[in-house]
């Protein structure tokens, strides 16, 4: 069987570190792996657009930083098909047709659909095409015949569904869906970067994020008034790793090289924790490290985007060529789709 990923980021925003951990970089990885046939990684403005549907200028505007930061994580369209939900009619299609398969009680009990329902505070005003956006993301992944979905934890639920949508259809009209698995982040800490408040997860709301966008002395600032162990407050005093966002952060950038290159005292990570626990480590100096690290990794990420925003031109051309082969593939996913249920009248 051919070995397809598909996957995609909202537009509601630049993409920050927490994405580039939790996602990017493994797209990358994956896509130079050269173990998969086709990469499609889409741009999901229609699932954006569920709960902003006010703010379609919002969506609108982000679809280039976000293309933007995809090609400057490493993306690279030879390899990897780019390409904006909202323009393939197909999966706005085939989300009508699974939603007959699926209740209302069975998205209810979604798990991130019912957090993301609390943290918009929709009380009893959810808007309907934001609670099928599970069966929106079902028709995403099963309309390129994805085999493989490289995306974050909170994802899992939606893959679920997925899986599940696949089964019933395939019950009631015959083989006809392929069914992905999910590819998680290999690193623990990846799963989940805290903010650099230390709340449990980046948000543009909360102001508390990383942008893979933001220059140097930005990043530099962000990094330096971090949150740390509260309790370690004066260098002697032991300190705590474990939910310690400057040590998560730490678990997710860095490498042995790193601390050759910029601590050579310690030998990496184990030993600088060890350090830190038993006191005598000042927060001032671990934030220095980890300031070094990110940018040691953001640089070229940095570097790349400068380009490609001298060429704004060149990344419209390549969404407009993506979504033009990716609607290909979803075309034929949709006939396919069309002759298991039978209503494909006039052939
Ligand atoms: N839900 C994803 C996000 O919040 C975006 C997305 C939409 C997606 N459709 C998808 C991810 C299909 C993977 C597969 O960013």
């Amino acid at each position: 069987m051919k070995q397809v990923i598909l996957t995609g980021d909202r537009p509601t925003g630049r993409l920050h570190v927490g994405h580039y951990v939790g996602s990017l970089k493994r797209r990358v990885q994956l896509q130079n792996s050269g173990k998969f046939d086709q990469i499609f990684i889409m741009i999901a403005d229609a699932q954006a657009l569920t709960d902003n549907a006010h703010q379609p200028q919002k969506v609108r505007e982000n679809i280039i930083q976000v293309a933007l930061d995809y090609l400057s994580c490493g993306l690279d369209p030879e390899k990897s098909t780019i390409f904006i939900q909202s323009m393939i009619p197909e999966l706005t299609e085939l989300t009508f047709y699974y939603m007959n398969l699926v209740t209302v009680a069975r998205v209810g009990r979604n798990p991130t659909v019912k957090s993301e329902i609390k943290m918009r505070d929709f009380k009893t005003s959810i808007p309907l095409g934001f609670f099928a956006y599970p069966v929106s993301q079902a028709a995403d992944i099963t309309a390129f015949r994805a085999t493989a979905v490289p995306v974050g934890e909170d994802q899992m639920p939606m893959l679920e569904q997925c899986r599940e949508i696949v089964h019933s259809f395939n019950s009631i009209y015959g083989e006809t869906l392929v069914e992905p698995q999910i590819i998680l982040p290999d690193n623990k800490a990846c799963l989940r970067l805290p903010g650099t408040d230390g709340k449990a997860k980046m948000s543009k709301s909360l102001g508390n994020c990383i942008y893979l966008s933001d220059d140097e002395e930005t990043v530099r600032k962000k990094v330096m008034s971090m949150f740390t162990d509260p309790n370690h407050v004066r260098v002697e005093d032991p300190g705590r790793v474990e939910g310690n966002p400057v040590f998560v952060y730490l678990d997710a950038f860095s490498r042995p090289d790193h601390f050759e290159r910029f601590w050579p005292e310690y030998k990496n990570l184990d030993e600088l924790k060890a350090h830190y626990q038993r006191g005598g480590l000042g927060d001032v100096k671990i934030k220095k490290f980890l300031n070094q690290v990110l940018q040691d990794e953001l640089a070229p990420i940095r570097e790349r985007r400068k380009q490609w925003e001298a060429h704004l031109p060149e990344v419209y051309e390549i969404l407009k060529k993506g979504t033009e082969k990716a609607r290909t593939v979803a075309a034929q996913t949709m006939h396919d789709v069309r002759a298991a249920m039978k209503i494909n009248y006039f052939e």
